[in-house]
């Protein structure tokens, strides 16, 4: 590892489990120091322990993302900790099922509000200690869903899409308070999220649903939770320092073709 994030703070939500767990332990690795954010606590402190186990720092710091006072109080805390925030990752998303016919509206809220809500709450918490910084970077997660329309994943394409319509609006807003807005769209990733997707792809067959899936990605394989780690360390990182509002989509060639 490089160091790309020594001495930087990074606040990551969602980073209990799948590609926010791979971001914390990979900045943490470039000598960020990581508050990690989740909604589960327990799996919060598991990423907490092997990132010190590493040689890391990090603290763990369960919250909601849609709940406002819980993610006040866990920008608070990492601020109390680390003395500073430089990076923000709204990594937390749920899934939903169902295309606008059958979709249900506690599905579409719960949808919009983790993934869209969470992302607002999130952000407008850490705005005036990410500018206080002075190299302060906000990294959202949108998702294919949010370029191409993926059969009976409404809510979600709806939700991705307005995270990348947020990112751009931030993206503007922030600049002139030195803070860069970015967001990732990734292809599939093999997660605790998508498994039980990709399980019912493939009618309960785990393998004939990565199957059915795979033969999307011109590359031939899904992406790790490792690579879209790399992209978000990118983009939090002064390698991105004339990038702001971009979408960058790291798909395996999913949306190329
Ligand atoms: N896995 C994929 O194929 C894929 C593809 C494109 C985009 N994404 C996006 O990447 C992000 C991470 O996905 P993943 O696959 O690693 O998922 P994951 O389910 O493995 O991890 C998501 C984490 O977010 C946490 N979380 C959920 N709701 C929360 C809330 N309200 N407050 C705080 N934490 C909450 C969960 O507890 C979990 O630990 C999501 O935004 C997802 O939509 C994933």
């Amino acid at each position: 590892m490089t160091g790309q994030l020594e001495g930087r703070v990074a606040l990551i939500t969602g980073a209990g489990s799948g590609i926010g767990r791979a971001a914390a332990q990979r900045f943490a690795a470039e000598g960020c120091a990581v508050a990690v954010v989740d909604l589960v606590a327990a799996a919060a402190q598991d990423t907490v322990d092997k990132i010190i186990a590493n040689g890391g720092r990090a603290i763990a710091c369960p919250a909601n993302v849609t709940a406002d006072a819980e993610v006040r109080s866990a920008v608070e805390r990492t601020v109390e900790a680390f003395g500073r925030l430089d990076v923000l990752y709204n990594n937390a998303g749920v899934n939903s099922s169902g295309s606008v016919v059958d979709a249900t509206e506690d599905d579409w809220d719960r949808c919009m509000g983790v993934n869209v809500k969470g992302t607002f709450l999130c952000s407008r918490a850490a705005v005036s200690h990410l500018a206080a910084s002075g190299s302060g970077a906000i990294v959202n997660q949108a998702s294919v869903a949010a370029l191409v329309g993926i059969p009976n994943f409404a809510a979600y394409c709806a939700a991705k899409g307005a995270v990348v319509a947020l990112t751009r609006s931030m993206a503007v807003d922030l600049a002139p308070r030195g803070i860069r807005v970015n967001v990732i769209c990734p292809g599939t990733v093999f997660t605790p999220l998508m498994e039980p997707l990709l399980r019912a792809r493939g009618d309960g067959d785990l393998e004939a649903g990565l199957a059915k899936t795979t033969v999307k990605y011109p590359i031939g394989r899904l992406g790790s939770p490792e690579e879209i780690a790399s992209a978000a360390l990118f983009l939090a990182s002064d390698q991105a320092s004339f990038l702001t509002g971009s979408v960058l989509t790291a798909d395996g060639g999913m949306t190329a073709q």
